[in-house]
């Protein structure tokens, strides 16, 4: 054991926490669409924001009850503590809120009571051999997550002033933690550069202070929309607008008030297709899917339904539950039995390894059949 025992009293989080706040907190921040790290990039095991902040928060205050102990007494009697832990549970409670992430009054009240912890363990330990080296009042400890994943702990630690490290070995958290922690405060305060861009100096104003990433923020924004038209100018004809027809709207309600009007396409399910190993169907190419459910979302279920005609099938988007058949053709690929009684074929086929159900047919194709789509399969329509 060292001579020099380091003097720590305990922390806010050892002691107690307002455990509803941060709960309800971490349950809203699941609704929030934009803005949210989530939007920037898909990452599963994303922990919430809101119990990042309030946990490293309460890892650094120190909890006011009376701390006796290893050379060194801390803090204050029940009474006057539990008052004081009070005032430390506001704070926690208004900084886990998803609206306060960006209000500065807010954050800069838990950066003071952080940096005042802080000052109160390096006067404890002002008499360490290494007080210079580590206990400098002046200067918070840096964070390191290791284990970085979708960065809600480095990116909470920063918010709370510290200089914030992260790692991981997967090289998908190191990119979307370079883009949250690394690369805006590089850019903290500056004014975009797209600002000198022809003719957007009169749009944006150049009187108005950019604080913070706005700058960077305008910057993505204007090239992110240059890029998408450039990539339109290129491959735009493989996604046209859909114009609503009369005939659409028949079977669909909801679409009667679009008839006549055309409209961006905002999901396309793309499928390989192959032809059938049936006999009586080898000129037909047909579609190899997991899924055609659309929406399982309560409420707004939609799938897309193949309707067989003679020798060919065409697709429909249908409202509503789906019915058994659909789902089971999810079920297809991994290899399980379903009957195409919805499509007029009940072979039920069952599935290999080697190869794949044919969703409208029934049959058993091989998978290295397998095409890309060509731009001409795209010109038609059934496709
Ligand atoms: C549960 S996730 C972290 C989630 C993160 N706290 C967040 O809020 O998104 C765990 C992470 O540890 C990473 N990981 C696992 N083993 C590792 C190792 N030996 N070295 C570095 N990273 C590792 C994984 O790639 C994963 O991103």
């Amino acid at each position: 054991m060292s001579d020099h025992p380091i003097k720590s009293p305990r922390k806010l989080i050892e002691v107690a926490l307002p455990l509803d706040a941060i709960n309800a907190a971490c349950a809203s921040e699941k609704t929030i669409k934009s803005g949210h790290p989530a939007s920037l990039h898909l990452w599963w095991a994303r922990r919430p924001l809101a119990a990042a902040r309030a946990v490293i928060f309460a890892q650094l205050v120190n909890d006011p009850g009376t701390n006796i102990g290893r050379g060194f007494k801390y803090g204050k009697n029940k009474k006057d503590a539990a008052i004081e832990r009070k005032r430390l549970f506001k704070i926690i409670e208004d900084l886990v809120l998803w609206e306060n992430s960006t209000n500065e009054a807010v954050l800069e009240c838990a950066r003071a009571e952080i940096r005042r912890s802080w000052r109160e363990v390096c006067e404890l330990n002002k008499d360490h051999p290494q007080a210079a080296e580590l206990f400098n009042p002046d200067k918070l400890p840096a964070l390191h997550d290791p284990f970085a994943g979708g960065g809600a702990i480095p990116l909470e630690a920063q918010r709370l002033g510290l200089e914030a490290y992260a790692s991981d070995l997967n090289p998908v958290p190191v990119l979307i933690n370079k883009a949250m922690i690394e690369i805006p405060p590089k850019f903290a305060g500056r004014p975009p550069v797209s600002l000198s861009a022809k003719g957007r100096k009169k749009d944006l104003g150049l009187d108005r202070s950019w604080t913070g990433a706005t700058g960077l923020g305008e910057d993505v924004r204007h090239y992110g929309n240059w890029l998408r038209n450039e990539a339109a100018k290129t491959i735009g004809d493989l996604y046209p607008q859909v114009e609503i027809t009369a005939d659409m709207a028949k079977e669909r309600v909801d679409l009667k008030p679009l008839v006549g009007q055309k409209h961006t396409v905002i999901s396309w399910l793309w499928a390989r297709t192959v032809k059938s190993s049936n006999p009586a169907f080898s000129h037909v190419d047909v579609p190899l899917a997991s899924s055609f459910i659309i929406s399982r979302k309560a409420g707004k279920q939609a799938y897309v339904q193949p309707i067989i005609e003679g020798g060919t099938y065409r697709f429909a988007v249908k409202l509503g539950t789906p019915p058994p058949e659909a789902e089971k053709v999810n079920k297809a690929v991994s290899g399980s039995k379903f009957p195409l009684s919805s499509l007029g074929h009940s072979n039920g086929g069952r599935l290999h390894q080697s190869g794949r159900l044919c969703w409208s047919y029934g049959c058993q194709v091989d998978g290295d059949c397998c095409r890309w789509p060509t731009r001409s399969h795209l010109s038609q329509p059934d496709h």
